[in-house]
Formats: structure tokens, sequence, C-alpha cells
């Protein structure tokens, strides 16, 4: 069923699905999946957690929505939070992964004005994904994201993702280059992991050259890679580091949280939301954050994620069709040599949720509470789909 009331922008949707609990949903006609997506690493506590749903039915018998003209007790508790749990100083709170990096992308323009940079120029790389917004949607290196809306916004410099070397290179030519901005592991682009030092190098050349690190981690954090924070595997501390997604495990809340200079450059007029950091997200998120926190779930993913790489590369060994399988915590792809966005509609068929992206791999996002058995499940329904492929 589908409203025509709806504008066109998701396509024809398969399923309709109407309930869940943990790591399961159903749909509309009583079926059942076990969800190896999580509304795309935003559900990682899984679905109807009950200390989510208590927090945010709390707080909606309390006041839902005030207005950012006043303090918000949620908003104050989730940002000194985010500070400790971070290394971070200073956050300003969104709605959606996308306005984080609008935030992001505006302290870095400021940063570049504050050099006497007129046209303050970001490197971004190719297959990633930033957002859907203009100025998010230029930085996104997909051209399918772009067509159809341009004129795209300027300031941006793309690069290959993983090559320290192309970005000295635009450095040495480009002199209004002021951030790089950058996921740690693409997402959407297809599950990519830089080289070990990549984060390091990165580091290195923003300190050496007056730029800013800007992490977007709003698929790897929030405990989905084995910590908090992704960079938090690498030892080092980003300007800017972007979340969204698995946040609020799924009411929608985005952040962008800053450090050292980055985070002195907004200024009262220069940014806002009418709902950014209003009550109800931020009281959800607190309970997500606990809940990620006190049940030890970053640590969960990191070794559940292990076995299951372990698992599908054992049960795939013998499987010509698989060029690659890779993965960090409970982010996960396996590429294929040819596009396979239908093993999509075949694992549903079985009771499975999962996603083809970068058109040739298989992304599993599972909840972080995943048990192994249900873990089980997924390789014993997914590796006989690949392999008949
Ligand atoms: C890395 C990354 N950045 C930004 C976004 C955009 O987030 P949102 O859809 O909440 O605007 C996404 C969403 O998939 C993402 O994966």
């Amino acid at each position: 069923m589908t409203s025509k009331a709806l504008m066109n922008t998701y396509g024809q949707r398969a399923l309709t699905l109407v309930k869940g609990e943990g790591a399961y949903v159903w749909d509309d006609q009583g079926k059942k999946y076990l969800d190896a997506l999580a509304g795309i690493a935003v559900c990682g506590l899984g679905h109807a957690h009950l200390g989510v749903a208590a927090a945010v039915a709390a707080q909606a018998a309390t006041l839902v929505h005030c207005s950012n003209l006043y303090n918000i007790p949620a908003q104050e508790a989730l940002a000194d939070k985010l500070s400790t749990l971070s290394g971070m100083s200073n956050m300003f709170f969104s709605n959606s992964g996308a306005e984080a990096n609008e935030a992001a992308i505006k302290i870095a323009r400021l940063h570049g004005h504050a050099k006497g940079i007129e046209l303050p120029t970001i490197i971004v790389t190719d297959q990633a994904f930033h957002g859907r917004t203009l100025a998010t949607l230029t930085a996104t290196g997909n051209r399918k994201v772009h067509a159809g809306f341009e004129p795209l916004v300027r300031g941006f410099s793309r690069a290959p993702f993983n090559d320290i070397d192309a970005l000295q290179v635009i450095g040495e030519n480009n002199p209004n280059i002021v951030a790089v901005l950058v996921e740690p592991i693409q997402g959407e682009g297809g599950v990519n992991l830089p080289a070990p030092d990549y984060l390091q190098q990165l580091r290195a050349l923003c300190d050496a050259k007056g730029w800013l690190l800007m992490l977007d981690e709003i698929q790897t954090a929030n405990g989905r890679t084995g910590s908090y924070f992704h960079y938090q595997q690498h030892n080092i501390l980003p300007d800017v580091v972007t979340i969204a997604k698995g946040l609020g495990n799924g009411v929608p809340i985005g952040a962008c949280l800053t450090h050292g200079p980055a985070a002195q450059l907004m200024q009262p007029g220069n940014h806002g939301s009418t709902f950014g950091g209003n009550p109800i997200a931020c009281a959800a998120a607190l309970a997500t954050i606990n809940a990620i926190e006190s049940d030890n779930l970053a640590q969960r993913a990191s070794e559940l994620g292990t076995q299951l790489l372990q698992a599908f590369k054992t049960a795939l060994a013998d499987c010509d069709k698989v060029k690659d399988i890779r993965g960090s915590g409970l982010m996960i792809g396996i590429e294929l040599s040819e596009p396979c966005a239908e093993l999509v509609a075949r694992a549903a068929d079985q009771g499975l949720l999962i996603n083809v992206t970068a058109a040739n791999v298989v992304r599993l996002l599972p909840p972080l509470i995943f048990t192994d058995q249900q873990a089980e499940q997924l390789v014993a329904i997914l590796v006989p789909l690949i392999k008949a492929f």
C-alpha cells in the first residue's frame, strides 16, 4: 500500500512494518523478520526499548517543547554526557545527520574567514555520503546524488578516499583549503575501510596545515563500530565530529561536536534550530547512551562483529562471487562481484532485513543487542542466498 499523496522520493516500498521488539520487527501481515539493518544504523538498542520508551513518555508528559529561547535541562545534561564521552568541548544539536554536517560546514567557513580566506574550501572524498541538503549533497561524492540539483554549492574540493598524498597535493595547490570532511569508514559508499593509519595521518596533515579535521561519524558512532566514537580506536581527537542515526535510538536527533579553536567560532545569531536539541529528543538520547554504557554495547559490537566477520569469511570462502568481506564492529559489508540489490527481497522472503549499498555490497548494521543465536540465524539465512545468487 502506498498513498498517492506521498512524494515519490523512496520509490515503491515492498514492506509495511508495524511493530518491533528487540532485534525483530513484524509486518502488517503478521510476518516476523530478523532485523539486520536497524533502520540503517539507527536502532542500536533494538526496537521498542523500554528505557527509551519510558524516558520519552515521561518527558512527553512533562514538556515536549519549549524552544531554544530557554534553557533545556535535558539538552545540557546530554551535552555534558557527550562531552565527557568524546573529549570534545562544545556542541550544537540538530534533528538529523545532514543538519549536523551543515553546522560543521558553516564552522569550517567561519574558520576560513577568521584567517582572511574569502573562498574557504573543504576537502571531501569520492564515494562519501554526507546528506541531502544542498551543501551536504555537494559534499557527497556520488554523481547520482548531485544530478538535477545543480548548481552545486561552491567551496568543496574532491579527493580520493584513503589517499593522504592526494590531499597533500590539493593543499599545495589551493591556499583556500580550510578543512577536511571525511567518514572514518564510508557507509553508503560501500563499507569502505581506510588504511589503519589513515586517521592519524589525516590528523597530522590537518595540524601541519591549520585545517580542521571534521569527521562524519553519523553512521560509525554510537557504539556501532566497537567504541562510542570510531576515532577513539585511533588515538586522535578531531576538531569537529558529527553524529545522528543511533544517538536517539530512532527519535530524530543529531549533533555537531567541536573542540579547540573550532569550538569558539559560532556566536549568537550565527546558527540555530527550532526543534534541534528539544526536550524529548535529548531525553531519548540520554536514555540511549545510558543503555549503551550500562549494557557495554560498544564492546559487544566489537566482539560480535569480529565473530560475524569470521563466520561469513569461513562460510563464503569457496564462493567466487564474493570479492571481499570487511567491517568494523557491527558495520559489515560483503562485496559481490556484480550488482545484487535483488538480495534484499530474497532475504525479506526468508524473514531477514538487510541492505545493499553501492550496487554490489550487502550491508549489515544489526542492533548492538544482537544475541549469538540471532547472529547465527543471520549467517544461516544469508550465506545460502549469496551462494545461490
Ligand atoms: C555518513 C552519513 N552522513 C550523513 C548522513 C545523513 O544523515 P540524515 O539522513 O540523518 O540527514 C548519513 C545518512 O545515511 C550518513 O550515513
